[in-house]
């Protein structure tokens, strides 16, 4: 997969040296580059804000200088496919907190992309224009990380590369680690333990400590259904429950759901809770 990041500030984007994604840029899995904004404005201020038309605090990012870049990593794109059957065209994702959710089935869709462009604004955003004009060559997606608001994009960007690079095969050493985690089926994950056994006068699950694998699986999953409905019930509500088990539906039932039509439903009256 080729990656391609677009800032003002390209050390911001340092951290991607480090680590898995390191490493699977080391190995040749990810591609990156770190281009600088400023290095395709045309004037000897490197300029690439300016006001807000209609008025407003704050400054918005020109467009001249996005379009020289977004062109030539586009480019770029279409030169390295060097007359292969015409691929996809790049995804363009501009972070942003006016943008869908990024969620782990995004991460795992963009995982199959084999060219990512992140366009990292700052102040009030760039000019919309952009966005616009850069759909002829990208599948533009603009996308938040959650509602709040980040000074900009670059912290983004770190987030999705590493949610996106670690789905990418190999970039894990242990696949399997990718299977049971928060979010790969709905729910979030259980809780976990390691040595010693016992400590400051807390003692792990002693069916943890069993041997007993059918055992172990059944309380795994029973607090993957605590925990999210005592942390994250908008998950649960979405959740297919068609196929879960008699134990699985027992569960639910003892925090305080029913299963209706394949869906939780909050029985009334009932609390849910870890
Ligand atoms: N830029 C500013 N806030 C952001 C957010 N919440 N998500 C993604 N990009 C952003």
């Amino acid at each position: 997969m080729r990656l391609d990041v677009v800032s003002i500030f390209p050390e911001y984007l340092a951290p991607l040296d480090l680590s898995l994604i390191g490493k699977a840029r080391t190995e040749g899995l990810l591609e990156l580059a770190v281009h600088d904004l400023r290095s395709y404005t045309q004037d000897r201020h490197r300029t690439v804000d300016d006001t807000p038309y209609g008025g407003g605090a704050g400054m918005v990012m020109k467009p001249e200088p996005w379009a020289q870049a977004l062109e030539d990593i586009a480019g770029a794109s279409v030169a390295a496919a060097d007359g292969a059957a015409p691929g996809r065209k790049p995804i363009l994702i501009v972070p942003s907190p006016a943008g869908e959710v990024f969620t782990q089935r995004l991460a795992r869709e963009l995982a199959e992309e084999d060219h990512l462009v992140f366009a990292c604004g700052r102040y009030e955003g760039i000019d919309e224009r952009v966005l616009e004009w850069a759909a002829g060559q990208y599948t533009v997606r603009p996308l938040s990380l959650g509602d709040y608001v980040l000074n900009g994009g670059e912290v983004a960007v770190l987030a999705m590369v590493e949610a996106i690079g670690r789905l990418i095969p190999g970039v894990v050493g242990n696949p399997e680690s990718l299977v049971e985690e928060s979010h790969s089926d709905g729910l979030l994950e259980y809780p976990v333990y390691t040595k010693p056994s016992s400590w400051r006068d807390r003692e792990v699950p002693e069916v943890l400590l069993s041997g007993n694998h059918g055992k172990i699986a059944k309380f795994r999953r029973e607090h993957q259904l605590r925990r999210t409905a005592a942390r994250r019930p908008d998950l649960l509500d979405k959740l297919d429950v068609s196929n879960f088990s008699k134990t699985e539906r027992n569960v639910l039932w003892d925090l305080g759901y029913a299963v209706v039509d394949g869906r939780a439903v909050r029985r009334p009256g009932e609390p849910s809770g870890e």
